[in-house]
């Protein structure tokens, strides 16, 4: 039995910068499939060489712990190139007849071999190719499995991430379907859950009684850069919180599952989406960083955002009234991802506050990146003869708790995870859906005369005023806790 990983889009970005990386990390490991090809398909006419040739200067580049000369040597000859016009339905035949060839050479029964196969070309294309994967029957399964991955953005709004999933499973099956969404694939964020249900001690706390607010950031330094021409269309919404964000929201507010596998967590998941309250238009904040639409590949009158925050309520048992305040932008002061879940003050307070001083809450933070780990904010008595008390912090930081251990890339872990079987770190097609129909009116108010205003702010800063303000007309504060820029910012 031998696996073929078809990479459809394989002189692409993704697969430089992720996807052979990632596999290259895997086969050092030896966690691929004993008998494996992978074979990468594009328009340009290389030859395997050439295609071996390029992937050589992405495995130095972006598997820079585990490169040596004599892994490459083992590795590179499992490479191979197929060229093929995405358009053109008889180029899919063909690609059948060539991996049975190589599936044929390496085991002797092609009915048995299994693909998986990569779709890391342009949205535009996910559609077509799939109609033409099904029109030569190459995702049928005839003793061996056929798997396809799809990339975000899994459409552009709700209705076209129907009528794409209409298209996917007249091909596929779900259970044969991986939609990506490499930040549950990031270790931390698979942490927030080893944290919620692998300790006893959080979970009894992590609800309306006790919690005040959660925050939710993803914070990017960078700004669209070269991606101007997809960002303008795109937009933070759905570059960002239509997926990503979200599933960091699913993470943090789900029920305990029945167990760790696809369907029990996947269910959880959709629970939470579906019982999110659709979002008020005066909740949320749109801006755009000073400068962006004299950006080459920008509408000079463009409105998109590349910040935003919204406000969310979740109405269910645990978290009915809990705002969850998300938000992501571009061009703002660090790369920064985390998770921040606010507890409500003491009933009383008999310590001494200065006049003015407001009492600080405890805060949990999980650091999903760049400093991995977990926060506890805690008030500490301060030393001497006083009754006086000061915020201290409690933390735990991946590189030195585990020191000497490098976290795994989050499309390493999704690639291995997909050619085992297990779906519970991709996205099914209700969560889609579900995720859609939450930010889908918001990108249409924000289009429409009821949109709030589109606020500016300076590169470099944590975002506009108006971000701040929500929070604070909410009596609350608008903080990043992670440990960066040497200390806590915001
Ligand atoms: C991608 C977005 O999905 O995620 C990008 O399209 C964004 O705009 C990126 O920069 C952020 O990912 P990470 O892993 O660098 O935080």
């Amino acid at each position: 039995m031998s696996t073929s990983i078809v990479i459809f889009g394989a002189s692409g970005d993704l697969t430089s910068r992720k996807l052979i990386p990632a596999l290259f990390n895997n086969f050092s490991k030896e966690r691929l499939p004993a008998d494996f090809n992978i074979v990468g398909v594009a328009r340009r006419p290389y030859s395997d060489d050439d295609f071996r040739k390029l992937q050589l200067e992405s495995a130095q580049n972006f598997a820079k712990d585990t490169f040596t000369s004599e892994l490459w040597e083992k590795f590179a000859p499992h490479l191979h190139y197929y060229k093929l016009d995405f358009e053109a339905e008889s180029d899919f035949s063909g690609l059948d007849e060539y991996l049975k060839g190589s599936e044929v050479e390496g085991t002797g029964q092609h009915e048995s071999n299994n693909r998986l196969y990569y779709l890391a070309v342009s949205p535009d294309y996910y559609a077509d190719i799939v109609r033409k994967l099904g029109a030569a029957r190459m995702s049928e399964e005839n003793g061996g499995w056929r798997r396809i991955v799809i990339e975000k953005p899994f459409g552009t709004d709700l209705a076209s991430a129907l009528d794409l999933d209409k298209v996917v499973h007249a091909v596929f099956d779900e259970d044969q379907v991986y939609r990506i969404d490499h930040y549950i694939g990031k270790e931390t964020a698979q942490n927030i859950l080893f944290f919620r249900f692998a300790n006893a001690i959080f979970e009894p706390i992590w609800n309306r009684n006790f919690v005040d607010n959660v925050l939710i950031t993803v914070a990017e330094d960078v700004d669209v850069g070269t991606r101007a021409g997809y960002y303008d269309g795109a937009g933070i919404l759905r570059d960002m919180f239509q997926n990503h964000l979200l599933q960091l929201l699913t993470l943090t507010a789900m029920e305990p599952p029945a167990a760790f596998n696809a369907v029990a967590v996947r269910n959880e998941k959709v629970k939470v989406l579906t019982s999110i309250r659709p979002v008020a238009l005066q909740d949320t904040v749109r801006a755009q960083y000073e400068g962006y639409t004299s950006t080459k590949g920008v509408d000079p009158n463009s409105e998109t955002a590349t910040f935003a925050q919204i406000k969310l309520f979740i109405d269910n048992w645990r978290w009915q009234d809990v705002p969850f305040y998300i938000r992501s932008g571009k061009a703002l002061k660090a790369k920064l991802s985390e998770v921040t879940v606010r507890f409500k003050r003491p009933p009383t307070m008999f310590f001494h506050l200065e006049p003015n001083e407001e009492f600080t809450p405890n805060v949990i933070t999980l650091a999903i990146q760049p400093d991995e780990g977990v926060h506890l904010r805690f008030e500490a008595k301060v030393p001497g003869n006083v009754q006086q008390m000061r915020s201290v912090d409690m933390d735990f930081h991946y590189k030195d708790g585990f020191s000497g251990v490098v976290l795994v890339d989050a499309y390493e872990r999704l690639l291995l995870d997909a050619l085992n079987g297990d779906a519970t770190l991709f996205i099914r097609s209700d969560e889609i859906e579900a995720s859609w129909r939450l930010i889908d009116p918001v990108i249409k108010g924000w289009a429409s005369s009821r949109a709030p205003s589109l606020a500016l702010y300076k590169r470099g800063t944590w975002g506009p005023q108006a971000a701040e303000q929500q929070l604070t007309h909410d009596g609350r504060h608008w903080r990043v806790y992670s440990h960066v820029l040497g200390g806590t910012g915001g």
